[in-house]
């Protein structure tokens, strides 16, 4: 059992994972305009890690007898000025995904729901490493600023992520 606050909460953070892979599905758009497969590649990838984000919360709040409340998924930005320019958007965005989750963990402290806090463990660390990734990128691109080749050579590196699923240890089994 979660205690009716923590539903909220835990069903809007669902919303807002599905709110950031929609947001980032409108950056892959934007690299896929510009024909930086690259760029596009690294958002997809993004995508599906937040879908994945979202998954969680959702097998999360029925796990523990939550009641699942979808809420419609805001339109993202779709209007772009530079590669650098979406990368500091991701960036921003990331952290106010933190501050959100952070909140979560903060009630599940005053609630003593040490399930929950388990739970978002995993969250907390995965945020710190989304921050870093996307400030990485951005210093990258600051140092790049108008050299084209240099743009290129961080498309062709980032052509090279992949995908793996996350794997939260606290997630119940499916
Ligand atoms: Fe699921 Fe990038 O926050």
């Amino acid at each position: 059992m979660i205690s009716k606050e923590m539903e909220q909460l835990l069903n809007e953070q669902l919303n807002k994972e599905f709110y950031s892979a929609y947001l980032y599905l409108s950056m892959v758009a934007y690299f896929e305009d510009k024909n930086l497969k690259g760029f596009a590649n690294y958002f997809k990838v993004q995508v599906q890690e937040e879908r994945d984000h979202a998954m969680m919360f959702f097998r999360y709040i029925s796990h523990v007898q939550g009641e699942i409340k979808l809420q419609q998924i805001d339109q993202p930005n779709l209007v772009f000025n530079s590669p650098l320019d979406v990368f500091k958007e991701a960036y921003k965005h990331e952290l106010f995904v933190t501050k959100s989750i952070y909140s979560i963990v903060d009630l599940s402290l005053d609630e003593r729901d040490h399930k929950t806090n388990a739970f978002l463990q995993w969250f907390v660390s995965e945020q710190a490493e989304e921050e870093s990734n996307m400030d990485d990128n951005i210093k990258k691109l600051q140092l790049i600023g108008d050299d084209v080749r240099g743009l290129l050579l961080l498309d062709s590196e980032l052509l090279t992520r992949t995908y793996t699923p996350a794997a939260n240890p606290a997630m119940p089994a499916e």
